[in-house]
């Protein structure tokens, strides 16, 4: 996440051993809105005979990722940081690639979100591990749901383009 920095909210209890789970968790944060507007851009702007089942299957996943950023951001007030909450900041630290909206392949679109799905499921592999070893088994099990839940969408996604 570069050199991006969590802004302390409250002095808790170990707070030195919450900050790399915020961290981590500003991370996902991030990933997530930036993925949840592109999975939006996609079910605006798709064309052709994929219509429907793109229109539809990324709104269920825009759905989800909407929720999604809400849990992860209160948890990282609950560690006792302030959650990054601007386009700026997430730009800083995601590591989704944005795509501009316009025309774009059905196919391609299928295939960056396949990727993209793939890619956090490990990327939150490793943040699961940074919360374990940090003692955090609440922000464990919400990441290890997060994973379950890009693993599922990158198998529908990736069934739709067969
Ligand atoms: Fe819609």
């Amino acid at each position: 996440m570069g050199n991006f920095k969590l802004k302390q909210s409250d002095d808790l209890a170990g707070s030195d051993q919450r900050e790399p789970v915020a961290g981590v968790l500003a991370q996902s944060l991030a990933d997530t809105y930036t993925l949840y507007l592109k999975t939006q851009n996609f079910h605006w702007n798709v064309e052709g005979p994929r219509f429907v089942g793109i229109h539809t299957l990324t709104e269920e996943h825009y759905q989800n990722l909407a929720l999604a950023v809400d849990t992860l951001a209160e948890r990282i007030r609950a560690l006792g940081f302030y959650a990054p909450g601007s386009y700026k900041e997430y730009a800083q630290m995601s590591s989704i690639e944005e795509v501009e909206g316009g025309a774009l392949d059905s196919e391609k679109m299928l295939k960056t979100l396949v990727d993209d799905h793939m890619s956090l499921v490990s990327k939150i592999k490793e943040s699961i591990e940074v919360a374990e070893k940090h003692g955090d088994s609440t922000t464990a099990d919400m990441l290890s749901e997060r994973r379950d839940f890009h693993e599922q969408a990158a198998w529908m996604l990736r069934s739709l383009g067969k």
